[in-house]
């Protein structure tokens, strides 16, 4: 192809707005009629990702992959009758409880600086050029760059949103006009202590926000199994040793469990249980006039008479929550050898850390209690306990944009400043699971699916005063040949 065609298919991407890397216009190009593709693609884009502004090789392999060669859809139950072989767990991510820290200035220094780079490198894979903040602030007027900066704070005033940002050459300060509302509405969605790409540009002194680039996710380029239907079930937050635990709605749940004619549960494999299985004792100031059930050992000996309840043939995989008796920090070790000896006294179970990433197959999920999402709800625009039901999905897609999972240091969740940062998203998951705000919801955002899944424990008094209501005794299965969902309701 001449070079005039490479012009011509460049141009098209510029016209608009998107910057071709190299690598993907030699893709385009081994196509029948490049810029009917490259507009196919930009369409798919523009309603996937509207914060995308390069367009690489990966990305335009795996949209041309997707609307050239559709996937055949399995009939459905074409497998059940085969024999459920489930795959070993594969643990890719562990927390022990081994982790020292002595509370200097230089560890919290080389952790964030950790979470810097970590995320850089993920905005620097979108194809995108860094210039660094302390030539920016040499810039002459009018010009403008890019820069992946660390946010340090964030002041609403009258006319502009204010940004004290870093990067390892410099620190400035920079403009979000409230006039400019498309940057604005992206500006209002940036969290402190965060990495973002920002195009700023020189006006007389004064560095103004031209454009925010999260760091985000690819569209996840997986292709679905082609394997038997294999279900994993989803539950979080039983509270077994509260007065509101809902000992009747959990065993509704084991009753159907055991319905070994069900053909969902027969094609069951693994249950996760996302944190907080019992109550605790004195997590919270006064906790003791709510607890059925006060010595703690009890309350797991409790658990484990339920739990044994699943059957054996399934495996239990079980991470702490903020009620559990482990270290509070994130990353949270399993909980201790003596509980394990108490659960493990009745059937198998596979104790890991909260957060944790396993691999089920060629699945990988994102395991997390998701102690944060207290954070992410008192800190993001339009968002309250009172509508989680409509917006947890929204929430939990800002920790894939963000790319971490406790984004907000230094307010509800303690964080453990380790020299490399475990809480940044550092591949692209197939699930994301959490729990904590007791609340089911299940989205799809870019092909990762996103849930949470819910309670087992009636409505707190600390939840009453919040407007919250929790989605009181539910599962969410989700078979991972197709990663078709379902929220089951007990009653
Ligand atoms: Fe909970």
């Amino acid at each position: 192809m001449s070079s005039n065609n490479d012009r011509k298919i460049i141009l098209a991407a510029l016209k608009n707005g998107y910057h071709l890397t190299e690598d993907a216009l030699e893709i385009l190009k081994r196509s029948e009629d490049p810029v009917r593709t490259l507009n196919m693609v930009i369409e798919h884009v523009k309603k996937a990702d509207p914060s995308c502004i390069v367009l690489n090789a990966k990305l335009i392999e795996a949209l041309v992959q997707q609307t050239t060669k559709p996937q055949e859809s399995k009939p459905v139950h074409e497998h059940e009758e085969e024999p459920l072989i489930c795959p070993e767990i594969q643990i890719i991510r562990y927390y022990p409880e081994d982790a020292i820290i002595e509370g200097h200035l230089e560890e919290f220094y080389r952790h964030f600086h950790s979470r810097y780079i970590k995320l850089r490198k993920i905005l620097e894979e979108r194809g995108i050029k860094f210039v660094p903040l302390s030539e920016i602030m040499r810039m002459r007027k009018d010009q403008d760059a890019i820069a992946a900066v660390m946010v340090l704070d964030k002041k609403d005033t009258e006319k502009a949103l204010i940004f004290e940002c870093e990067d390892p050459s410099a620190n400035t300060t920079v403009f979000v006009p409230k006039k400019a509302s498309d940057v604005f509405t992206k500006a209002e969605m940036v969290l402190v202590d965060c990495v973002v790409g920002m195009k700023l540009r020189k006006v007389d002194d004064t560095l103004l926000v031209q454009d925010i680039i999260q760091p985000d996710v690819p569209i996840n380029q997986k292709h679905p199994s082609t394997g038997p239907d294999m279900y994993v079930c989803f539950i979080s937050d039983i509270h077994i040793g509260s007065k509101n635990f809902r000992k009747d709605l959990f065993e509704s749940f084991l009753d159907w469990i055991n319905r070994s004619r069900d053909g969902e549960v027969k094609r069951t494999g693994y249950v996760v249980l996302c944190g907080d299985l019992v109550d605790g004792v004195g997590v919270y100031p006064g906790q003791e006039k709510e607890l059925e059930v006060v010595s703690i050992n009890e309350q797991f000996s409790m658990a484990a008479k339920f739990l044994s309840e699943i059957p054996e043939r399934i495996e239990l995989i079980y991470l702490p929550g903020n009620h559990e008796p482990v270290r509070k920090a994130l990353p949270q070790p399993p909980v201790p050898e003596v509980y394990k000896k108490i659960l493990e006294s009745k059937r198998k179970i596979t104790f890991i850390s909260n957060p944790a990433k396993i691999l089920i197959g060629n699945k990988l999920i994102y395991l997390y209690h998701g102690q944060s999402l207290d954070d992410l709800i008192q800190t993001l625009p339009n968002v309250s306990y009172s509508t989680l039901h409509e917006s947890i999905g929204k929430i939990l897609e800002v920790m894939l944009q963000v790319r971490h999972l406790a984004p907000c240091y230094g307010q509800n969740t303690p964080i453990l400043p380790l020299d490399s940062d475990p809480l940044v998203i550092d591949d692209v998951p197939d699930i994301l699971c959490t729990g904590h705000v007791h609340v089911a919801g299940v989205k799809s955002y870019k092909g990762v699916l996103l849930i949470n899944s819910g309670c087992w424990q009636e409505q707190t008094s600390f939840q009453q005063s919040s407007g919250l209501k929790p989605t009181v005794g539910t599962a969410v299965l989700v078979n991972l040949a197709d990663m078709s969902t379902k929220i089951k309701l007990f009653s």
